[in-house]
């Protein structure tokens, strides 16, 4: 990470994510430069002029410019939005063979510039490309994090939040595995103010473990149903993308569910998935092993399964 004190990010995508996150970046003060990049420099010429003019409102004058990839040789994070996305009842996983070939042209872009920050990823499927970006930049695996299942995690605590009327800054729970259908709550590590839910939908009135268990279905299939209505998602994930360039840097050590590779964590090597870890200046400092109990573990295995194959079947 460079020393000095103007902190830059390069966003690769100008599309709903990469603009929803840098106007979030904008808005939470978080960088000194913001490098916007797309294949049509005209929208990206349109995205940074509309930004521009937003700045006598923000709480900080963060310099946004269209860029291009040798502005990633002085950058902190380089983070890729661009891809393709999702359409009405498409799987992320649906995208790996499009998807995996922009990015070889992207990393390549990028480490051709001597970039030495930290790859944030966000396209789907998230995991893979993640795993892709590793590859193809050769940088060690603590400089490429993907956005892994903070979002799905952060809908959960939404609901929980709803569900037993508690704010959710008090409620604490992790999805983690595969950011997709094969995602899964750790329910044996999830609480509300400290009391498990499980517990507490058994004992409270009006509350039911069946309801609370379903949640996870619902978090799964969220992004459909916001698809299906808007045509993309957005805001969530710029302001999950958002949270994990805080912690990176403000050096924060904060425990996130991102997108990390496993050497051996969770019995499963050689592939990024989303768990919990600790995020500071350097990237990932550790992955969690959260204590699964055996369902939770045969369905991380199942989901680190498909991700594999998935892959191996893109990639021969
Ligand atoms: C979602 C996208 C980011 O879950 O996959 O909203």
């Amino acid at each position: 990470m460079k020393r000095n004190h103007v902190h830059r990010v390069v966003v690769v995508g100008a599309g709903a994510v990469g603009s929803g996150y840098a106007f979030s970046l904008i808005n939470q003060a978080v960088v000194e430069e913001l490098v916007i990049i797309d294949l049509d420099e005209r929208k990206a010429e349109g995205d940074v002029m509309d930004l521009n003019h937003g700045k006598a409102f923000a709480p900080h004058p963060t310099k946004t410019w269209v860029g291009t990839y040798e502005d990633c040789r002085d950058a902190d994070i380089v983070c890729i939005t661009a891809g393709a996305n999702q359409k009405p009842g498409e799987s992320r996983l649906d995208l790996v063979g499009k998807n995996t070939a922009i990015f070889k042209n992207i990393v390549g872009q990028v480490m051709g510039s001597g970039f030495d920050g930290i790859f944030l990823i966000a396209t789907n499927p998230v995991d893979i490309l993640t795993y892709a970006t590793q590859q193809f930049s050769g940088l060690s695996s603590e400089r490429v994090i993907g956005s892994g299942t903070i979002l799905d995690t952060a809908r959960l605590r939404f609901m929980l939040s709803d569900y037993f009327d508690t704010a959710a800054q008090n409620a604490h729970a992790y999805i983690i595995g595969e950011h997709g259908d094969t995602s899964l709550a750790v329910w044996s590590q999830a609480n509300v103010g400290g009391r498990n839910v499980l517990d507490l939908a058994e004992k409270q009135e009006r509350k039911s473990v069946d309801e609370v268990k379903k949640m996870i279905k619902d978090v799964r299939g969220a992004a459909y149903e916001i698809i299906e209505r808007k045509g993309a998602t957005s805001h969530g994930i710029a302001m999950g993308l958002t949270r994990i360039t805080n912690a990176i840097l403000k050096n924060e050590n904060s425990v996130l569910t991102v997108s990390a590779y496993l050497e051996g964590q969770y019995g499963e090597h050689n592939l990024c998935i989303g768990v919990p870890a600790v995020i500071n200046r350097e990237g990932i400092r550790e992955v969690i092993e959260l204590p699964l109990d055996e369902e939770e573990t045969d369905n991380f295995r199942h989901s680190a399964d498909t991700l594999r194959r998935v892959w191996e079947n893109a990639n021969g």
